[in-house]
């Protein structure tokens, strides 16, 4: 069955799926976009994300193409059409169409809505998992907004490419004075020598992981202790466990950085036991 793709109104199939080539998503990532995991035919976090998406829209001054409450009945029928119960769902609004100029266009098509879906197998992250990944340390050399969760990537993109040009699985980026701000596509956490959670608070510096937050809350329940705090990368490299959080990874293990073990070595229990409660949650 082919993929169905649904773009300002239509469902259509994937390759007949398309924006115009003025689309400002396209000239100049006037775009933002959410992801979400579909595990076993369930939304994780799903109102998070729309709430993300909300907060994303207001801060660029783009309206809601539809109203959120339409947008949560497109995004279910785009999944019930594609028959995906294991995958993710891929949403993006543009500032719309008009000719290319950088200001906000007067006039213009309106703001855009993209969605697609992609199975997954749900084995394969959990295999991940259960080996952890490698990561190395580079510059965060993205811009001051990146809080805002907008298609301007290429940043990312480029880390993520040198990361495993260079044999690691991902990067983790380290802001002027050599803190870790998170990874390419993920939050970045340390469990400490005290044992203590730790990952960088809000800010501009780091996009506000929906993920990052349930766990939070998770380990809160599990009388976790968790900290708000940036840390170095020396003390990544002191910690008992360092893990990920995001949409597509959910709560993997880091077991190396730079090449130096995490701890043991070895995906650490804090992080096995939060990825298996997020799942459940
Ligand atoms: N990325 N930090 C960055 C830079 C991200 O791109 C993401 C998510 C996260 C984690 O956010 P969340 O827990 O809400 O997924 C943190 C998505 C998955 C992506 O770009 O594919």
């Amino acid at each position: 069955m082919s993929r169905i793709a649904y773009v300002d109104g239509q469902y259509l199939p994937l390759g007949e799926a398309g924006v115009p080539v003025e689309d400002r998503g396209l000239q100049f990532a006037d775009a933002v976009y959410e992801v979400w995991a579909l595990r076993g035919g369930r939304l994780l976090d799903h109102a998070g994300h729309l709430e993300r998406l909300g907060r994303s829209l207001r801060e660029l001054s783009i309206g809601w193409p539809v109203s959120p409450q339409a947008l949560d009945v497109i995004v279910r029928e785009l999944v019930r059409r594609n028959r995906v119960r294991d995958g993710l769902v891929y949403l993006q609004i543009t500032r719309g169409t008009a000719p290319r100029d950088h200001p906000f266009p007067k006039e213009g098509s309106g703001p855009t809505l993209i969605l697609t879906v992609r199975r997954k197998d749900p084995g394969a992250g959990d295999r991940r998992a259960a080996a952890g990944i490698k990561v190395r340390t580079m510059a965060d050399i993205r811009w001051g907004r990146v809080d805002i969760k907008t298609t301007g990537l290429l940043a990312n993109v480029l880390a993520k490419q040198a990361a495993l040009e260079a044999g690691f699985d991902d990067a983790w980026l380290l802001d002027g004075q050599g803190r870790v701000t998170e990874g390419t596509a993920q939050n970045a956490w340390i469990v400490d020598a005290d044992g203590v959670l730790r990952t960088r608070p809000l800010g501009n510096d780091i996009l506000g992981g929906i993920t990052r937050a349930t766990v939070a809350r998770i380990a809160a329940g599990l009388q976790m202790k968790v900290v708000e705090a940036p840390f170095t990368l020396a003390e990544a490299l002191a910690a008992r466990e360092a893990f990920i959080t995001s949409a597509t990874t959910y709560v993997t293990p880091v077991i190396a950085i730079d090449g130096q073990p995490v701890g043991s070595g070895v995906p650490g229990p804090v992080a096995q036991r939060l990825r298996a409660a997020y799942l459940l949650a």
